[in-house]
């Protein structure tokens, strides 16, 4: 039987822009939310649907503007948290500058499962579409840098001038023509951390390479595919430039639909369908995307092949009868337009139930199957 789920809006409202969630090992939610804070609800279930029971402030907002990421130690002791410019546990690492626009302003932290003293944060662009100062790796933007937790300085680490390159980038055009249906946005598969590596970081290859999305819409499209480099000036450089010197993505998403949050299923007891075990779950909250999406894995790698157009697909959707060129999309913009749902952060708990905020609106979502627990069954 196929499982069906439901999108339950039962869990309270947050004040402001809910970003990043996790959840302890005692089952309470905490968020990244801008305008409150870092905050903590204790969820009670009864059937289907939880209560919240208690809500705690850990970290008022202050002024410090929590729009970014949250994570915990793998021991669930220590909570680290970014902002535009400083991650923080107490201050763990600062100089990532602030953007000036919206879209520049998440800063993605993870710690490793199986490498508890090394904090991954990663720093965008400054400029929406392209920043073209992260061709520079010493301009310390648009990669991912690796701090030892082990070994931190009394005031923290400088982003621009301490770290290891785990991955970095080096209206948009091609060849002068503009482009519609392209680039696509990406799912990179960047390997295993190894803190004695010699290889070169890898590069995604942007702001040079982009991801061909709808080929037929390209200008001098012959070598491209799917998920192929895309160059926008084949007068700087020429497409095979980025087989040569940039990883592809493994899996390509519809243009503009700005994969911001992910998290793998894989729930102590997968109640919420044994077949989705090991996919990955990303929210799009661009303006095309509005939706979350899985991602199917299979031995540890997406199902589908790197030139597919179907490696992904809904799991939680906008209606078709909302115009979403109307959605009001940026975070910190003026509030024009429509308030549509705009998932970012999302985290299973360990009964496999995804809980996700969505920051325009200030809200935080359950998913779970429509029937008590203990009917559980495939
Ligand atoms: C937080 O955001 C507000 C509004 O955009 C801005 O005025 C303020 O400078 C930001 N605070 C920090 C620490 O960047
Ligand atoms: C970035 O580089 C491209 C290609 O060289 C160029 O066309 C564009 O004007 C540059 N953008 C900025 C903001 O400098
Ligand atoms: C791809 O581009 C072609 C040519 O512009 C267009 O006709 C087609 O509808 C596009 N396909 C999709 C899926 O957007
Ligand atoms: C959707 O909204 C845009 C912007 O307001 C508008 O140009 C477009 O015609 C609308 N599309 C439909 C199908 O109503």
């Amino acid at each position: 039987m196929k499982t069906v789920f439901t999108l339950f809006t039962c869990l309270a409202s947050l004040t402001s822009h809910a970003r990043d969630i996790v959840i302890d090992s005692c089952g309470n939610l905490i968020f990244a939310s801008l305008g409150d804070g870092i905050i903590a609800l204790k969820p009670e279930w009864n059937d289907v649907c939880p209560t919240i029971v208690e809500t705690k402030v850990l970290v008022p907002d202050d002024g410090l503007n929590f729009t970014s990421a949250i994570t915990l130690s793998p021991d669930g002791k220590t909570i680290f948290a970014t902002t535009p410019q400083l991650a923080l546990a107490k201050v763990v690492v600062t100089g990532m500058a602030p953007g000036p626009v919206a879209e520049a302003i998440s800063r993605a932290v993870a710690i490793p499962q199986d490498n508890p003293d090394v904090l991954f944060i990663n720093r965008g662009l400054d400029t929406p579409d392209i920043d073209n100062a992260t061709a520079f790796i010493d301009n310390s933007k648009g990669m991912i840098q690796a701090f030892d937790l082990t070994n931190m300085p009394a005031d923290g680490y400088d982003y621009t001038t301490d770290g290891t390159v785990f991955s970095w980038a080096d209206g948009i055009t091609r060849n002068g023509v503009p482009l519609t249906d392209n680039p696509g946005d990406e799912f990179n598969c960047l390997g295993k951390y190894d803190a004695f590596s010699t290889s070169p970081p890898p590069n995604p290859g942007y702001p040079f390479c982009h991801t061909s999305w709808n080929v037929s819409s390209l200008p001098d499209s012959a070598d491209l595919s799917i998920g192929t480099g895309l160059l926008l000036d084949a007068s700087v450089h020429v497409d095979s430039f980025c087989a040569e010197n940039s990883i592809p993505p493994r899996i390509s998403f519809l243009t503009h639909t700005a994969p911001l949050g992910i998290a793998f299923y894989k729930p102590e007891t997968p109640s919420s369908g044994k077949d989705l075990v090991g996919s990955a779950f990303v929210s799009l909250p661009g303006p095309a995307g509005h939706s979350i999406v899985v991602v199917p894995f299979k031995d540890g790698e997406p199902a589908a092949p790197a030139d597919s157009g179907k490696g992904y697909y809904d799991f939680v959707w906008t209606s078709p009868s909302v115009n979403k060129s109307q959605c009001r999309s940026a975070l910190l913009q003026a509030p024009a337009g429509i308030g549509c749902l705009s998932p970012v952060g999302l985290v299973f708990d360990k009964r496999g139930r995804l809980y996700f905020t969505a920051d325009v609106t200030g809200e935080v979502f359950v998913v779970t199957k429509d029937q008590p627990e203990d009917c559980s069954g495939d």
